[in-house]
């Protein structure tokens, strides 16, 4: 009883940020993402009647705590509809580094629900995985699916694909990590904490929705200049409703602004380029891949981390 799947990073082109239903883990926000080639965690699952309790390691060091807790809710989710009782051995691993706002919950929660589900021999839609990643980390919901992929906010949502990879292949993101530091505020609970105390809260989530839609007329127009514009203003507005909590949470770095601020010279320049950020202090830079190396130099001395990526593949058992 044991499967490997592979998951794909995403970035929300649109952002989700606020809980509708907190324990059914339901967004309050409708969310579009581009899933990542280049960026994904490889998770292996089993099964083990010799094992007393969970157990995760990820990236070679054993997890406890948190992450472990985690990890084992959606494993008895998956129990429970297996009717199993075994425990499990989860085995996870990134290629890009990890719990520093690039999205390693995605695609690690999307890997872990695929492998646990074929490892205790489910066989359940990808509608259904990408219900059952959601309720882990709303963002994994949309991991499940290549290219571009929505998130809506009415109740138990499954991601859906808007548009396959092979729609805009040249559609590029210049990930730029200014640090490989752990980020400082998870967004679970930053989130939440900006719902109780952002006095902008009702306001961002009214105004989440035309700018979702924005990002997706965009995307299916294959408009960059529209898609970077609505992106832009989609994460300029999470993070400042984020700031207007109480105490407010601030995610950006010096370095962050520094590379805002060269994106703003790239466009002086003519060049097609468009930020977005996560609940971290790492740019994400929109683009044609015609300008990836152009992009990718400039910013390099900003960074600690770059990574060229375009739309990827769904989750897949190897
Ligand atoms: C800023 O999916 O990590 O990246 O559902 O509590 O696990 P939980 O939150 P998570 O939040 C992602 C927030 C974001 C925007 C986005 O990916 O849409």
């Amino acid at each position: 009883m044991q499967a490997t799947a592979i998951a794909h990073s995403n970035i929300a082109l649109a952002k989700y940020w606020g809980k509708r239903d907190v324990p059914g883990n339901v967004p309050a926000t409708p969310s579009v993402s581009v899933t990542l080639s280049h960026l994904h965690t490889r998770t292996h699952v089993m099964f083990d009647p010799s094992l007393n309790e969970d157990s995760f390691r990820l990236n070679n060091s054993i997890s406890t705590g948190e992450p472990l807790l985690r990890v084992t809710k959606l494993l008895n989710e998956v129990r429970q509809r297996a009717n199993l009782q075994l425990c499990a051995q989860v085995t996870s691993e990134n290629n890009f580094p990890t719990a520093s706002g690039l999205a390693s919950s995605a695609s690690g929660f999307a890997a872990l629900a695929m492998a646990a589900c074929k490892a205790s021999r489910l066989t359940l839609t990808t509608q259904e995985l990408s219900r059952i990643a959601r309720r882990a980390s709303a963002s994994a919901a949309r991991s499940l699916f290549e290219g571009f992929v929505s998130l809506d906010t009415y109740d138990n949502p499954a991601a859906e694909m808007l548009a396959p990879a092979s729609h805009w292949p040249s559609l590029s993101l210049v990930v730029a990590a200014v640090t490989l530091a752990p980020k400082v505020e998870t967004s679970t609970h930053a989130m939440v904490h900006t719902r109780e105390t952002s006095p902008y809260y009702s306001s961002w989530k009214d105004d989440a929705v035309s700018v979702a839609q924005d990002v997706r007329t965009a995307i299916l127009n294959r408009d960059i200049q529209q898609l970077g514009e609505a992106a832009e203003c989609s994460a300029l507005r999470m993070h400042a409703c984020a700031m207007s909590a109480a105490p407010g949470i601030l995610y950006w770095s010096a370095k962050t602004l520094e590379l805002i601020h060269c994106v703003y010279s790239l466009r002086r320049a003519g060049i097609g380029a468009w930020f977005t950020m996560d609940a971290g202090p790492h740019v994400k830079i929109i683009c044609e891949q015609k300008d990836t190396h152009t992009i990718a130099e400039l910013v390099r001395v900003h960074c600690a981390y770059v990574q060229i990526a375009n739309p990827g593949p769904a989750a897949y058992i190897t």
